[in-house]
């Protein structure tokens, strides 16, 4: 049994937050936003608009592109940071707001990476025969847990969602998933507060060692790319679209370079929506697909790296 993407779907908030609006809140400019990361404006969820409100969006045009009906779900995972609240699960807060009764519903929690977790794990859930058709999603506020007087983590975040759905099959599909952490390099990325006795303890805005991170990522991304390709006896060439994590620009650049592949190969849409952690990959994907970018029998690769560290990628056969 297999697992193919049959739809995919992507959302942004409506409010649109320049460099040039940054620059009038931090002691940053446009140009080193853009030369830096590649970013030109992000978008920022309204003040009552949550995660879940954000995956039902782009749920729906996710169901809407395959052309099923909820009722045909019977696995919901959604890989969120922001979650709308503690408990319950933002996916079971979006299996209610769509209306759907049957099925597992949970969360994935790994950050940046969090969409390739949630991918790999509906697509374990079809293969065994547990779950036959798997509403996967991306959504995040990131800006909720912005310090708006630090220009070295401001500037580069927004939020979005993005989803698929992924449906058995008797083709692939996914061709092959790899999953790595390390846990020991945890405090490079992190927000480190958590609640207690109904009281905020330490820090809950993101703190980062930029420098450290960049390094960190070009390195296992390079890796975690090459794992999948040679598991599949492929190189770079092979590769009709790499779909990377949109964080920075000069990471997609790097890894692309790695690859050998050209960057008029690798889907870009970090300039108008920023980090979205992960919403970033379905964002870019769904672009790409609605744009006619990626054709059926194209070799799809996705990858991201992010908080925990945590990193991976999945290639498909589209
Ligand atoms: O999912 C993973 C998420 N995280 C990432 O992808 C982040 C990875 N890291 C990066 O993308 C880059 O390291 C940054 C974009 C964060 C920073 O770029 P950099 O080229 O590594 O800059 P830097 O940290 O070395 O800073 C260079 C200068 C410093 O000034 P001095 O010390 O040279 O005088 C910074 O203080 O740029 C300054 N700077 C800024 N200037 C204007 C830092 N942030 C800003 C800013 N505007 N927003």
């Amino acid at each position: 049994m297999a697992a193919k993407i049959i739809g995919t779907g992507s959302y942004l908030p409506q409010k649109v937050l320049t460099n040039f609006d940054l620059e009038k809140i931090v002691d940053t400019t446009h140009d080193w936003i853009v030369s830096r990361s590649g970013i030109i404006e992000r978008h920022i969820a309204a003040e009552d608009e949550m995660a879940s409100d954000l995956a039902v969006q782009a749920s729906r045009r996710a169901l809407q592109a395959a052309g099923i009906s909820v009722d045909e779900i019977d696995l919901i995972i959604v890989a969120t940071t922001t979650p709308d609240q503690i408990f319950p699960s933002t996916a079971c807060i979006l299996q209610d707001k769509l209306g759907i009764k049957q099925g597992a519903a949970f969360d994935v929690q790994a950050v940046c990476s969090g969409f390739i977790y949630a991918l790999n794990t509906a697509e374990l859930f079809i293969r065994s025969g547990q779950a036959r058709t798997a509403l996967v999603v991306g959504t995040d506020v990131l800006s909720r847990l912005l310090d708006w007087t630090d220009r070295g983590t401001c500037v580069l975040f927004g939020d979005g969602a993005g989803a698929v759905v992924l449906q058995h099959s008797e083709t692939p599909g996914i061709l092959s998933s790899k999953l790595h952490a390390d846990g020991s390099q945890r405090n490079m990325l992190a927000a480190l507060g958590n609640i207690r006795n109904g009281a905020l303890q330490g820090n809950p805005f993101i703190t980062m060692d930029g420098k450290a991170v960049f390094k960190f990522a070009v390195k296992v991304l390079s890796e975690v790319v090459e794992e999948v390709l040679a598991e599949n006896n492929m190189q770079g060439a092979d590769i009709d679209w790499l779909v990377p994590h949109q964080a920075n620009i000069r990471i997609m650049e790097a890894t692309a370079k790695k690859l050998g592949l050209s960057m008029d190969k690798v889907v870009v849409t970090v300039a108008h929506h920023g980090n979205t952690s992960a919403a970033s990959i379905p964002l870019a994907l769904d672009t790409a697909v609605r744009d006619g970018r990626i054709q059926a029998g194209q070799n799809v690769l996705l990858e991201a790296v992010g908080g925990g560290f945590t990193w991976g990628a999945v290639l498909l056969r589209w």
